[in-house]
């Protein structure tokens, strides 16, 4: 609604706003809000980007009908236990060469990346791995097992 000249206005009918205030507003809103959004941004950075990896050590429970000799790999560890008449142990099922996971066999592990041969104690029978399987820390509790993949021990080392 428009006024002539010397008529009085309505309060419930304010000036209408000029273009140029108009445009001044908006670009003072769009940067409060990029400012806004980029602080937001800001507080996330801190936040660590990557997934903490699980706990070296675990427990593991091996089945009773496995047989003597024969590796068991707990589900997502690379890690084989065996047990034998002189004991339990465990090895590394990490390749020595360039870090593959190292598949059970009868005879032993095999790698499936270049090939490399592990006898069942570990010992390289086929290269290209640079050295042997490392056996690790195997603790029992209550007929549960713990080993602990960051541990290693001597070869030959069962409990
Ligand atoms: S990573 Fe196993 S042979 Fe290369």
């Amino acid at each position: 609604m428009t006024t002539k000249p010397g008529e009085k206005r309505s309060r419930f009918d304010p000036d209408p706003m000029p273009r140029r205030d108009f445009l001044g507003l908006s670009a003072l809103g769009a940067a409060a809000a990029a400012l806004l959004f980029s602080m937001f941004g800001m507080l996330r950075l801190p936040k660590a980007a990557v997934l903490t990896s699980p706990s070296k050590k675990f427990n593991v429970s091996l089945p009773d009908t496995l047989p003597e000799g024969e590796a068991f790999v707990p589900e997502g560890r690379s890690v084989a236990v065996f047990k034998d008449t002189a004991g339990v142990f465990a090895i590394s099922t990490t390749c020595t060469h360039l870090g593959c996971v190292v598949k059970p066999t009868t005879q032993g592990f095999e790698c499936p990346c270049h090939g490399s041969r592990f006898a069942k104690d570990g010992v390289v029978t086929k290269g290209p791995a640079p050295k042997a399987l490392p056996w690790l820390k195997i603790t029992e509790s209550g007929g549960t097992y713990q080993v602990d993949e960051e541990d290693q021990v001597a070869p030959g080392t069962k409990i």
